[in-house]
This record gives structure tokens, C-alpha cells and sequence, in this order.
């Protein structure tokens, strides 16, 4: 596969084959993803990769807390508003996800289903972190962006399929006490990754794109 056509083609996945994956092809993707370019070649990304009886017991801990009510406490704030055009992108993406799998997105229940998918990284048989040191810039953050689409594409280029989950950053304290990551350390992303169970229909709906009219501006 080409790189256009692995970035086309790459999408979220979230229902996962349980077997897991061999530890040199995780580090294969990672290794490809080190390739990403950053400020200064500063590489302001570290890696906590989580498998196994580790990961549920993650699973459980994350579950209580949200079950418990615990206020969520993500190093990078959750975002409190958009843009308009931003808003309806959301809204054209929450009524075609409802309208393909009769989801009532406005039902607590739903909610409460969605987010424990979540944090039982959709029945993936690994879990990545990513982090960076907290007193880093902005331009830190874009980059350990950089390495997770990266990180992605390599995944998906090797036949496995990934999803990022800001929800998995919203117990920050917890995960990072857990996984031995200090506390001067942002957690930035949470990443579910194994092989894609392509016969789920989860994993059958593809997001939309705007037109590059709506983002591009030509100067001639
Ligand atoms: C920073 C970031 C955070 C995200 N958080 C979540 C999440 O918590 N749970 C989830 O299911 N998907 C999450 N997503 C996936 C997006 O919903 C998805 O990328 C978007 O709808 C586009 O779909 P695609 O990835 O299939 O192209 C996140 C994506 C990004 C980039």
C-alpha cells in the first residue's frame, strides 16, 4: 500500500480482535512513527504501552471511577466550545452515526455504554500512551500529534487498526499512577491497538471530509 492510499484508508476502529499482537511488530510501528519530524528534533514523545491481565485491570479501575462519578481531570482540558462550522462537523458526524446504528445520542444510557467502550479500549489487546513532559510548549503537543498519526499509519500499513481516545486521558492521575508515569509527565493520547474485526459492523462506517474548497484558500 502506497502512503496516499494508507492514509486514505486508515479510519478509527473500534471493535478489536482480542489476540494480541507481537511485541516486534508493535515496536516495528513504533520505530516507524520515532520518524516523525518535531522542533529542533526535539521528539517529545513517550510511550506506555499497556497489554494483557494489566490492561483490564486498567479497564476496571477506569470503569470504577467513571461508574463512581469521579470528576475527570485530563491534563489537556477537555474543549468547552467550537467554532460554528466546527459544531456542525460534529453534529453532521453524530446524525450519521445515529442514523446508521439507531443511536439515540442524547440517551444516558448510550453515553454511559459509549464511554465504558471506551475505557475498555473497545476489546483491544493493547492500550499506548502517549505522553511528554508537562512543562513543554505548544509546539511539543503538535508534535507528539505528529508521532500519533504516524504511529497509526505504520499500524495500519502492518494490518492492525487503531483508534485515538481522548476519553482515555480523562482519569489522567489514575492511568499515570497505574502505568509509573510521574506526575510532571502530560498525558496527551490514549491509543486502542490490535487487529481490526472488519466483520463488526462498527468498523464499517467511514467519516466524511469536507470539500478542500471549504479549507483552502489559493493565492495566484
Ligand atoms: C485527539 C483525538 C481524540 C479522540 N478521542 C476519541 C475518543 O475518546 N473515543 C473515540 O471513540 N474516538 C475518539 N477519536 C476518534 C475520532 O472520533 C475520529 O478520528 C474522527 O471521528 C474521524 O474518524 P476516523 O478516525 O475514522 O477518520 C479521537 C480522535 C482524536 C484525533
Amino acid at each position: 500500500m502506497d502512503a496516499v492510499e494508507c492514509i486514505k484508508t486508515r479510519m478509527s476502529i473500534r471493535k478489536f480482535k482480542p489476540e494480541p499482537v507481537p511485541k516486534k511488530v508493535l515496536l516495528n510501528i513504533i520505530d516507524a512513527a520515532k520518524r516523525s519530524p518535531s522542533y529542533k528534533n526535539t521528539q517529545p514523545w513517550e510511550v506506555a504501552i499497556v497489554s494483557g491481565a494489566k490492561k483490564d485491570e486498567l479497564s476496571k479501575i477506569l470503569i470504577e471511577l467513571f461508574e463512581k462519578g469521579e470528576k475527570t481531570s485530563p491534563d489537556i482540558p477537555e474543549p468547552l466550545s467550537w467554532t460554528p462550522n466546527m459544531e456542525m462537523r460534529i453534529k453532521e458526524l453524530f446524525r450519521k452515526r445515529s442514523e446508521r446504528f439507531g443511536i439515540d445520542f442524547s440517551d444516558p444510557e448510550y453515553i454511559k455504554k459509549a464511554k465504558k467502550a471506551n475505557f475498555r479500549f473497545y476489546g483491544a489487546p493493547h492500550g499506548i500512551f502517549l505522553f511528554q513532559d508537562a512543562s513543554l510548549p505548544q509546539w511539543s503537543l503538535f508534535d507528539i500529534g505528529l508521532f500519533a498519526q504516524s504511529l497509526m499509519l505504520a499500524a495500519h500499513a502492518s494490518g492492525l487498526g487503531t483508534v485515538p481516545q481522548a476519553f482515555l486521558t480523562d482519569y489522567a492521575g489514575a492511568v499515570k499512577e497505574f502505568l509509573g508515569i510521574p506526575e510532571s509527565k502530560r498525558l496527551v493520547l490514549g491509543i486502542s491497538i490490535g487487529r481490526p474485526d472488519l466483520e463488526d459492523k462498527t468498523n464499517s462506517f467511514r467519516t466524511d471530509r469536507v470539500d478542500s474548497s471549504e479549507i483552502v484558500k489559493w493565492i495566484e
